[in-house]
């Protein structure tokens, strides 16, 4: 198949600053859109295709990279093709751990207890990996745990979402009376808050190793 087509018929525009897909081939299905890529389904296969933004190009190389590495662990896509702006990867089936929340789809303990295993099968292939949210987590019609958007897994420093989402669940989602399904916007704005907090630490210990 032509992938490096299907890649260029993806047209990115911003409105308003914010990237929007103005075109892309008739053989494609919208699937999500992250901060640096949108993903299709490619029809008739069980392939996606995620294009980057073009001011995360470099990214695509990135990935696809640490995809080799990770080929033969069963928690991630296979990856089939790179380019300058694209990677082939096999197509999920299910939801993200961020749609079973707003669709009430419960997340068992089990699931968390699958992802701690898939985190640390991959850090004995030396990968670090990071950036581990709602998002990138999706969960098979089977019920098996699959890892997405690996890009960030190469990264030194240390990620501390999938910890502190783990802390959160044990602490609010696994209570009885907390309700299982919850409306996009208020996700978006805790993350969007954890977000800003996580910042002003970091800036704040930046300022602490300068003085020290
Ligand atoms: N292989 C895939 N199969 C199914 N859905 C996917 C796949 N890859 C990505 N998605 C969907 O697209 C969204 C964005 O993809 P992602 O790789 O996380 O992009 P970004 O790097 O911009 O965050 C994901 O949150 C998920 O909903
Ligand atoms: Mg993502």
């Amino acid at each position: 198949m032509d992938y490096k087509n299907l890649a260029k018929s993806v047209v990115i525009r911003y409105v308003n600053n914010k990237p929007v897909v103005a075109a892309y081939a008739q053989s494609l299905k919208p699937v999500g859109a992250g901060r640096s890529a949108f993903v299709f389904k490619i029809e008739n296969t069980n392939k996606a295709i995620k294009v980057y933004l073009p001011e995360f190009w470099h990214i695509a190389k990135e990935e696809a990279c640490i995809y080799d590495v990770i080929q033969q662990i069963n928690y991630y896509p296979e990856i089939y093709e790179s380019g300058p702006n694209y990677i082939v990867i096999d197509y999920i089936e299910g939801h993200t751990f961020f749609e079973c929340l707003t669709l009430g789809i419960p997340i068992e303990e089990e699931k968390l207890i699958e992802v701690d295993h898939a985190l640390s099968v991959t850090k004995k292939c030396g990968l670090n990996p990071s950036d581990i949210h709602l998002r990138n987590i999706l969960i098979t019609p089977d019920g098996e745990i699959k890892l997405i958007d690996v890009a960030r897994f190469r990264q030194i420093k240390k990620c501390n979402q999938w910890e502190d989402l783990k802390s959160a669940y044990y602490r609010y989602y696994n209570r009885p009376f907390f309700p299982k399904k919850l409306p996009a916007f208020l996700l978006n704005i805790i993350a969007l808050c954890y977000k800003n907090f996580n910042r002003k630490q970091s800036k704040r210990f930046s300022k602490n190793e300068i003085n020290f």
